[in-house]
C-alpha cells in the first residue's frame, strides 16, 4: 500500500479530498494538520478510525516534527494544503500568513527533499510533491480576459503574496535540486464543511440566524466558483497523472459577481427553509465598506488541464450550490459547534493523536 503525506487535511479542501481518496484510492492517508482555529476533524468524523486514515497533530513550520513522520510512514508523496487561507485576516493579521504560507512550506520542502534524497533512484522519480495554490497570485483581471499558467505573477493581497512566494519556492526546489513537483492553482472553492468566514457559508450562517447578508463596495466584484469535489478530483488527477515541474490551473467555469452569488442563495433558502415571519431572504442584503485593495475578477482558463488530463467539473453553481445550501441544513450541529468553539475540543474527545 503507497503512503501518501495531505497537510492541511482538516481543513476545508483537506478533508474534502481526504474523503475521496479514503473512498476512491487505495493509498494509506496522513493527514497532517497544525489544527488552527480553521482545522475541524468535526469534518472527517466517520473517516477518522478508518484503517487508511492516520492523523497526526503537526506544524509544518516544525521541523524536527517533519523529519520524524517522513522516517517513519516512508510517503510516496505528499500534497500540500496547509495555509492560513482567509483573505480578509490576511490583511489585519499578514504575519501568520507569512510564517505558515512561506516559512511552513520552506520547512516542508527542506523535510521533503532530506527524506526524498535517501530514496532509491525509482523511487525518487515516482515521487511527487503537490503544491496546491490559488489563482490569486495572478492579481486581478478587468472585464475581459483569463488566467492561463503563464500569467504573470501580481499577487495584491498579503495572502495571495504569501502563496506567490511559496509557489516559487516550490519551482525553485525542482529547478535547482530536481525534487519532482507539480503546482496547481485554483479558483474559489465552495462546498461541505467551508469555515463561515468566506462568503458563501457566511452568508448561509448568517441568513439562518436573521443576521445581515454584508456585502463589500457594490458586490460587482466576480468570482469563478468551483465545487470543492470537483477540486478534489482534480488534484488527485494531477498528483497521479500532471507532469512534472508543471502548473495546472483548475476552475469551474462559473463567473458570478457577488451579489448574483448572495442572490442565488437568497433564493436557494427561500425555496427550501422558508422565513418564519415569510420575509425573502434577500431583504437581509447589506452593503458594507469595501475590502482594501479587493481584487475585481479572477476567471481560470482551464484548458491545460482538460486537455492535458481530460478533467472536466461535474458540478454547475446551480447544482452545486443546491448541495452546499443542502449539506449546512442538514448539518446544523457543525456550524454550531464552529460557532461555539466546541470543534476546536473535538479531538481531546474523540481521538488520541
Ligand atoms: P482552510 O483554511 O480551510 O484549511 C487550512 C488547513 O491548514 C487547516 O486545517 C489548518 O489547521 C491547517 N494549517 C494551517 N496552518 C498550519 C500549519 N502551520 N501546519 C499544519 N497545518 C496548518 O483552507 P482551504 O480553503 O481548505 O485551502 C486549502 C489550500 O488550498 C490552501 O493552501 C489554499 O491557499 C488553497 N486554495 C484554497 C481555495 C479556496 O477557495 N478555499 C482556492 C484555491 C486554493
Ligand atoms: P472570500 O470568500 O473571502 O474569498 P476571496 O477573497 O479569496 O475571493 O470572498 C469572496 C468574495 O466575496 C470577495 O469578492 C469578497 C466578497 N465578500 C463579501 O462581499 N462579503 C463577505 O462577508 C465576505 C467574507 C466576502
Amino acid at each position: 500500500m503507497q503512503t501518501l503525506f495531505i497537510t492541511g487535511g482538516a481543513g476545508f479542501i483537506g478533508s474534502a479530498l481526504v474523503r475521496l481518496l479514503i473512498t476512491e484510492s487505495d493509498w494509506r492517508i496522513v493527514n497532517l494538520d497544525k489544527l488552527t482555529y480553521a482545522g475541524n476533524l468535526e469534518s472527517l468524523a466517520d473517516l477518522i478510525d478508518h484503517p487508511r486514515h492516520i492523523f497526526r497533530r503537526t506544524d509544518i513550520c516544525e521541523r524536527a516534527a517533519l523529519d520524524a513522520l517522513f522516517a517513519e510512514l516512508q510517503p510516496a508523496g505528499v500534497i500540500h494544503l496547509a495555509a492560513e487561507s482567509h483573505v480578509d485576516r490576511s490583511i489585519h493579521g499578514p504575519g501568520a500568513f507569512i510564517h505558515t504560507n512561506i516559512t511552513g512550506t520552506f520547512t516542508l520542502l527542506e523535510a521533503t527533499r532530506g527524506y526524498w534524497m535517501t530514496l532509491d533512484s525509482a523511487a525518487q522519480t515516482a515521487f511527487r510533491f503537490h503544491h496546491v495554490s490559488t489563482d490569486e497570485v495572478y492579481g486581478s483581471l478587468g472585464d475581459t480576459g483569463l488566467f492561463t499558467e503563464t500569467t504573470p505573477y501580481a499577487p495584491n493581497s498579503p495572502y495571495s503574496a504569501s502563496k506567490a512566494a511559496s509557489d516559487h519556492l516550490v519551482r525553485a526546489w525542482h529547478h535547482t535540486y530536481g525534487l519532482p513537483v507539480v503546482t496547481t492553482n485554483c479558483s474559489n472553492n465552495y462546498g461541505a464543511c467551508q469555515f463561515p468566514e468566506k462568503l458563501i457559508p457566511l452568508m448561509i450562517h448568517n441568513a439562518l440566524s436573521g443576521k445581515p447578508l454584508p456585502i463589500y463596495g457594490k458586490g460587482d466584484n466576480v468570482r469563478d466558483w468551483l465545487h470543492v469535489d470537483d477540486h478534489a478530483r482534480a488534484l488527485w488527477r494531477v498528483f497521479e497523472q500532471g507532469r512534472v515541474g508543471e502548473v495546472y490551473n483548475i476552475g469551474g467555469h462559473n463567473e458570478k459577481t457577488n451579489l448574483e452569488v448572495v442572490d442565488t442563495l437568497c433564493a436557494l433558502l427561500d425555496e427550501l427553509q422558508p422565513r418564519a415571519d415569510g420575509q425573502p431572504y434577500a431583504t437581509l442584503k447589506t452593503t458594507v465598506a469595501d475590502r482594501p485593495g479587493h481584487d475585481k475578477r479572477y476567471a481560470i482558463d482551464a484548458s491545460k488541464i482538460a486537455d492535458e488530463l481530460g478533467w472536466q467539473p461535474q458540478e454547475t453553481f446551480e447544482t452545486g450550490l443546491r448541495k452546499t445550501v443542502r449539506w449546512y441544513l442538514d448539518n446544523p450541529e457543525w456550524v454550531a459547534h464552529v460557532v461555539s468553539g466546541e470543534y476546536q475540543h473535538w479531538i481531546e474527545r474523540h481521538y488520541s493523536a
